[in-house]
């Protein structure tokens, strides 16, 4: 926990809910959803939010950051004197995608469920906007949104800001990747003065830390284990083929794993299968299901009724394969996500340690594929740092966010540039052979790195999702 100069002391870590001073029906709450104990970012932020502090929270995928900002959110809901007829809401928390705040929203009203009157709205494109404005104006504590829409009911004035005094921005790296900033700027400057802001997400590019230090008030920078790195829960796998050769390849993979599972009475592992283009995903989908493997495929080319019936038949076991763009990259967490195949990789570092995250949750173990072609390079050598890194036990963390990537995107030109660099030949773990450009060697080392030591560059692109609509999730 990194506190500001001259600042008060955090509160310390508690390790147990019971300490937390939480209301009898949070705390009721909490035992309905069975956790037992706070996970280590809960333990660490929880008794540093209800302190009233601004925080900058970092913990790897799938480590408890939803219930770390949601459980306070709800006890400062409660200490507020009661809503008014024309209040607006107590709390906000903004993400990037529908699908997440969808979830936020679900996972949030688990802790108010025995609290009376207690409303949460969820407030996202792609859905009826006038259902949205009456509940809004019923009067809500809670709104959980995509930075879009919420302007939206701002700017019709279906709700206000009056008494917002608790802002999350979940994925704040994305959000602002995604050109979310002024959205996010609007609603921060037109704040009450009395308010807390917190910024969750397991990477944190300088950006994030610049607009914290311009709209947090001395944030305490709550960080849990390995940040801006892959969670050692998952497995991770390369494989090197050939372009053409990726949909035969990903098909016999999926049909194997189905054989084996029938062969052994059971069902197929749960997987999600990430492409880098919409059309591509509805391909891969329709031929796996002509191939009799169950699949369904998210991105934001479908309408929302579509995005939210594919999600749906793959949380309840209708379809044992999710393709998807990097629409499902942040934040979703389904229960039993055994796989993730990285189809194609994405072009940038973060968006790999967010897509093999969505298993490996919660503790679970989980394991990750990803095919590579000769033009995946540099994320190769990315990943197979990072696995020397995870190996060693070496605390490290990758140069994440826009800059970075600018950065990045320079040297790879080089690269291509000067491909006749001699290639140094590499062996993994699981014996796959990877070739790696002279250039990027400096980032096999396996040396100790210092704890927090970027590595000199990061992810390739801005344009993974290029082929986007002007949605506001659109991948
Ligand atoms: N204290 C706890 N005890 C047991 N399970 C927990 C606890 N806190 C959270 N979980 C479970 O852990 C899983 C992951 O939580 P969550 O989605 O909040 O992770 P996250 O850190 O936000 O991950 P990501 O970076 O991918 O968004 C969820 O299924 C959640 O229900
Ligand atoms: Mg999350």
């Amino acid at each position: 926990m990194e506190v500001p100069e001259n600042e008060a002391e955090a509160p310390s870590a508690i390790e147990s809910f019971e300490d937390m001073n939480l209301s009898k029906d949070i705390m009721m709450d909490i035992r309905h959803r069975e956790y037992d104990k706070p996970s280590p970012i809960q333990a660490q932020a929880i008794p540093v939010i209800l302190s009233g502090r601004d925080v900058l929270g970092c913990a790897e995928t799938g480590s408890g950051k939803t219930a770390a900002f949601s459980i306070p959110m709800v006890q400062h809901c409660l200490n507020q004197p009661p809503l008014r007829q024309g209040d607006g809401p107590f709390a906000i928390v903004m993400a990037p995608t529908r699908e997440l705040a969808q979830q936020i929203e679900a996972e949030g009203k688990t802790f108010s469920r025995s609290s009376k009157g207690f409303r949460t709205a969820i407030i996202v494109g792609g859905t009826n906007m006038y259902e949205q404005r009456s509940m809004l104006r019923g009067g809500v504590q809670i709104i959980v949104a995509t930075p879009g829409r919420l302007l939206d009911h701002l700017q019709q004035g279906n709700t206000n800001l009056a008494r917002v005094s608790f802002v999350v921005l979940d994925e704040a790296d994305r959000m602002l990747d995604m050109g979310f900033e002024p959205q996010i700027r609007e609603v921060l400057m037109n704040l009450p003065k009395r308010h807390q802001t917190l910024l969750f997400s397991a990477t944190m590019p300088s950006e994030v830390e610049a607009l914290a230090s311009e709209y947090l008030n001395k944030p305490v920078k709550v960080k849990v284990g390995q940040t801006s790195a892959p969670t050692a829960n998952v497995s991770q796998h390369l494989e090197k083929v050939v372009d053409g050769e990726k949909v035969n390849r990903l098909v016999a993979m999926l049909i194997g794993e189905k054989n084996e599972a029938t062969k052994l009475g059971s069902d197929m592992p749960m997987t999600v299968v990430f492409v880098e283009r919409k059309n591509r995903a509805d391909e891969i989908a329709e031929l796996l299901n002509a191939e009799g493997v169950p699949a369904a495929a998210l991105h934001g080319g479908r309408s929302q009724a579509e995005r939210e019936a594919a999600l749906q038949d793959y949380k309840e076991g209708r379809c044992s394969v999710l393709v998807a763009t990097d629409v499902a990259a942040r934040g979703l967490d389904v229960k039993g996500v055994a796989h993730v195949v990285n189809m194609d990789l994405p072009r940038n570092f973060e968006d790999y340690v967010h897509r093999i995250g969505r298993t490996g949750r919660a503790g679970m173990s989980g394991r990750s594929t990803s095919f590579y072609t000769d033009r995946d390079s540099f994320i190769v050598a990315q990943i197979k740092r990072a696995l020397m890194e995870l190996e060693a036990g070496n605390a490290f963390a990758f140069a994440t966010g826009k800059e970075a990537r600018a950065k990045e995107r320079e040297e790879a030109k080089a690269w291509r540039e000067g491909r006749q660099h001699q290639a140094a030949v590499l062996e993994t773990d699981s014996g796959v052979t990877i070739a790696v450009e002279d250039k990027f060697k400096h980032m096999m080392v396996s040396a100790p790195a210092a704890a927090g030591s970027a590595a000199p560059t990061a992810g390739v692109a801005d344009a993974a999702w290029s082929d986007d609509d002007e949605d506001e999730d659109g991948w």
